[in-house]
């Protein structure tokens, strides 16, 4: 077997130059062997918690049991199929998925990325309203396909040439529901796309009544409202999808990472009727190779049992208790450096008082055997995800390695600088 200096310089070679580089500046050679729940190892057996999960792509932990047996039970059965005709298993899965979304609900169409879904949502809206503006939040990042990455933050987009056309995007400071209306007033919006709680800036959090005003502005100039709830859907918040639990229905839900169980790439738009305009005129405009695939529905079923137990839900408030109420108490010992605890449900950011305060934290967990990452677009902010079956032990245990972690990245964020 290769050591993990052996894998880094052939990944230099073969799968990323700058990647490689950049992690070995964050002063490390990660490579993950070994994993299940909440932990991974690294080569040598240095065990981690892994406090990203992906952006809750492992919201139900690693290789969990009941994940993997669905998928290797499916395997036994079905393969891909073939996305040009209904199926049981297609079925099942979008009846399970619409029972936990918003009665206004009709249709689900599935993918197996989040960035692709949030394309394909766009183009639903475009074809529904026979409008073309995208209004989105400055702050976002809704995936790397174009017009997901159109209508995320334009850092990147400008990094590719490829940069927003000021005809189809407007993008709009978080929270400022003067802007969006400004924005809305021409009438040519096909729709608001809205990142429920944007990740990638470490979750800032909304005011007061926001969701229901972006519902209410996007209706009133005929535009329809898609929720991004790629990060924080799957019950993350404290509810099925975020939206919900701040007292707003969009007209299409967008989900992906958690629907996978961590093994089978899935996504989905979630529709109303209105939303779903174009599968009753050509069902056949929108085809994709893997979309509604058979195997990815079954596992995608298995993840939506999961999520329904009352004793998934039951931990994921035990751990939301447990990190609000020892995080308030972090906070009072380390009051200089965490300056704000952003929390819903098991969706946290810690801010800390440096701009790259998040990633000295990010550094000086890896260093007390934690795995979680800065918030991109804000390197003040450390983004902080358990998966909803994290034991209250582990809870316990990643709380005792932040406050060591903490003391340690106020010194370090002194001599940090900026990975990219
Ligand atoms: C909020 C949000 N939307 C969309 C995406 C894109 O999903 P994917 O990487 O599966 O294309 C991401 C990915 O991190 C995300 O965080």
């Amino acid at each position: 077997m290769k050591s993990a200096h052996e894998i880094y310089e052939e990944a230099a070679k073969l799968w990323n130059p700058d990647r490689v580089k950049t992690i070995h500046e964050l002063g490390g050679e990660l490579v993950i062997g070994e994993r299940s729940g909440s932990y991974f190892k690294d080569l040598s057996g240095h065990r981690f918690i892994n406090m990203h999960s992906n952006g809750g792509v492992f919201n139900l932990g690693h290789r969990n049991p009941e994940v993997r047996a669905a998928l290797q039970h499916g395997a036994d059965l079905v393969d891909a199929g073939n996305h040009y005709f209904p199926s049981e298993y297609k079925n099942t899965l979008n009846e399970k998925l619409l029972a936990v979304s918003p009665e206004s609900m009709r249709y689900v169409f599935t993918l197996n990325g989040g960035g692709e879904a949030i394309d394909a949502a766009i183009k639903f809206a475009r074809f529904a309203t026979k409008k073309r503006r995208i209004i989105s939040l400055d702050i976002a990042f809704h995936g790397s396909t174009g017009l997901a990455m159109a209508a995320g933050n334009p850092t990147i987009a400008n990094f590719f040439n490829m940069p927003p056309d000021p005809e189809l995007n407007t993008h709009i400071p978080y929270n400022d529901l003067n802007a969006l209306e400004i924005a809305l007033q021409g009438n040519d919006v096909a729709a608001v796309l809205i990142e429920t709680l944007p990740a990638t800036a470490g979750f800032p959090m909304p005011i007061d009544g926001y969701h229901q005003a972006v519902e209410y502005l996007a209706h009133k100039y005929g535009a329809l409202y898609i929720a991004d709830e790629v990060q924080t859907g799957m019950q993350r918040s404290g509810s099925m999808w975020a939206c919900e639990h701040f007292g707003a229905t969009p007209d299409m839900i967008v989900c992906g990472k958690g629907l996978s169980g961590g093994y089978y790439p899935m996504s989905a738009v979630i529709m109303n009727e209105r939303a779903a305009a174009w599968m009753q005129q050509d069902g056949f405009a929108y085809t994709s190779s893997f979309n509604g695939t058979e195997l990815g529905c079954i596992v995608a079923a298995k993840v939506l049992d999961i999520l329904a137990r009352k004793t998934t839900l039951d931990n994921r408030d035990m751990l939301t208790d447990v990190f609000a109420s020892g995080l308030r108490r972090l906070q009072a010992r380390h009051a200089d450096f965490l300056v704000e605890i952003r929390q819903c449900g098991v969706i946290m950011g810690l801010k800390t008082a440096h701009p790259l305060g998040g990633q000295a934290l990010m550094q000086a967990m890896l260093h007390h055997g934690v795995w979680c990452m800065m918030a991109d677009f804000d390197q003040s902010v450390l983004q902080f995800k358990p998966n909803l079956l994290m034991t209250k032990a582990c809870a316990e245990d990643v709380l005792k390695r932040l406050d060591a972690a903490l003391t340690e990245a106020a010194s370090l964020v002194k001599t940090v600088a900026a990975v990219h």
